[in-house]
């Protein structure tokens, strides 16, 4: 044993057993897991404590020992929980940690707690539970920023808006009924979440290396008091795949998605051309030179984890593909990309609900905008098709003239004289100012699922019942 001063070339003391040679530095590095999986501590015990009560129930496992190792697991937490336990890489990961720590704590006994148990169906256990947790805490963070979304949209909801295809300004909509349009998504963004958890949700606990265990343990003891659904039904499948994982980085990734267009919105919409809306100082940031910005930096945050998020998903998937079963090491790179993932998917829900919450919107800018657009030039090819009984396609045409024409002066269509309109088609009569009016546009739009006012109030009342309650 080298007792040199590099700690971190020792083998770990639990191993050691056949081995001659210390291991190299660079192999203690690359083996060594525990300045992430730390944060499985609160799983693992739990997971530990599990096992060792069925040990005993089953008679595998003396009281006296099983009372020893709850004390000690119980010790172990609370030195976690206050800063003061000693993680040393040259145990490797979080398992051995605990473990080397309980037999400092309590001996012998600590030996006991790994019958009929491994690293693999341990390691699966709690990844499961902690992306189980992190599922929850997701969906709690995503129905907040639904909330928000919500209540903006019932106060915005017959405030008019340019909407967009092609980023070019298509027919006007109500704020509201945008808004809305997010909640729909971050809805079946939690749905996904959901989906994850519940096929997730099943104990390796007992799957041992990867063959099961001559021991006579109990699977759904374990399996029930971990708040797991079942015990998994094959214990090579149990300690070899990570789909579960990957699932959740799928859904963490379109979730992702959805929040950088939104963030790309707020971008777009704080921008000085746009000025639809205004954040405060609370998510903007000044220039160092040039006095009058204020940049949207949270927004752009937002935006760019997408990048993340989308990495973590293929690099989980890359470790993965063309894996032989069962377990390997390979499978230790699950957890970096997944904590990343879900540590930036909860910090971007966050800003963003706090940016939905925060901004100011400027219903006077956006009405202009609409009027600006010819956002109603749809309104008025309906017209001509009602009143006048022209095909939609010759009212197209005739509306593409109608439109050319106020380009040509500068004004809105409801500012164009009837004579030149009627200049055009001489049907026209004065009845069509009435549908060129931008908030008549919108109140119309009154079909399920349009952007009418009273229809986005009643899709605020339904979506808090569906997403709220
Ligand atoms: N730290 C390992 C991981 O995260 C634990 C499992 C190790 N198992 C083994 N047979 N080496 O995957």
């Amino acid at each position: 044993m080298s007792s040199g001063p590099n700690r971190g070339q020792r083998r770990n003391p639990l191993l050691r057993a056949r081995f001659e040679a210390e291991p190299a530095p660079s192999m203690t590095r690359i083996n060594a897991s525990i300045a992430f999986d730390k944060r499985l501590w609160a799983e693992d015990i739990a997971g530990s404590k599990a096992h060792s009560a069925m040990l005993v129930a089953q008679k595998i496992l003396s009281p006296e020992d099983g009372a020893a190792i709850a004390q000690g697991l119980e010790r172990i937490a609370l030195e976690i929980e206050n800063g003061e336990f000693p993680f040393r890489e040259e145990y490797e990961d979080i398992h051995m940690n605990v473990e080397a720590r309980l037999s400092e704590l309590i001996g012998a006994a600590a030996g006991r707690l790994h019958t009929a148990r491994s690293r693999n169906d341990q390691v699966a256990t709690d990844f499961r539970l902690w992306v189980r947790a992190a599922i929850d805490r997701l969906d709690l963070a995503l129905k907040r920023l639904q909330e928000a979304l919500i209540d903006r949209a019932l106060e915005q909801a017959a405030t008019v808006m340019p909407g967009f295809t092609h980023l070019q300004t298509a027919q006007p909509v109500t704020f509201g009924h945008h808004c809305l349009a997010y909640v729909e998504m971050l809805g079946r963004d939690r749905s996904r979440f959901a989906d994850c958890r519940r096929r997730l949700n099943e104990s390796p606990l007992g799957a041992a290396a990867l063959a099961g265990t001559s021991f006579p343990i109990d699977r759904e003891a374990t399996s029930s008091a971990l708040g797991f659904d079942r015990p998994s039904k094959n214990s090579i499948d149990a300690v070899s795949d990570r789909d579960f994982a990957l699932e959740f980085l799928s859904a963490a990734a379109i979730a992702g998605m959805h929040l950088s267009r939104f963030g790309e919105e707020i971008v777009i919409w704080s921008s000085e051309p746009f000025r639809f809306v205004a954040l405060s100082g609370a998510f903007t940031t000044g220039s160092s030179i040039m006095p009058q910005k204020r940049n949207p930096d949270a927004a752009e945050l937002v935006r760019a984890k997408a990048g993340r998020l989308n990495g973590s998903l293929v690099a989980l998937l890359t470790v993965m593909k063309g894996l032989p079963l069962a377990y390997g090491k390979d499978m230790q790179e699950d957890k970096v990309p997944l904590f990343e993932a879900a540590d930036s998917l909860e910090l971007s829900l966050a800003a963003t609900e706090g940016m939905v919450r925060d901004m100011r919107i400027d219903a006077v800018r956006l009405r202009r905008a609409a009027e600006e657009g010819y956002a109603n030039a749809t309104d008025l090819a309906d017209w001509l098709v009602r009143a006048l009984g022209l095909p939609f396609r010759e009212a197209h045409e005739l509306t593409g003239r109608i439109v050319r024409l106020a380009e040509k002066r500068g004004v809105s269509l409801g500012e164009l004289p009837l004579s030149e309109l009627q200049a055009l088609a001489p049907a026209i009569t004065s009845e069509i100012y009435g549908v060129l009016d931008i908030s008549r546009s919108v109140r119309s739009r009154k079909s399920f699922g349009g952007t009418a006012p009273e229809r986005v109030r009643a899709a605020v009342a339904e979506a808090r019942r569906r997403f709220l309650e």
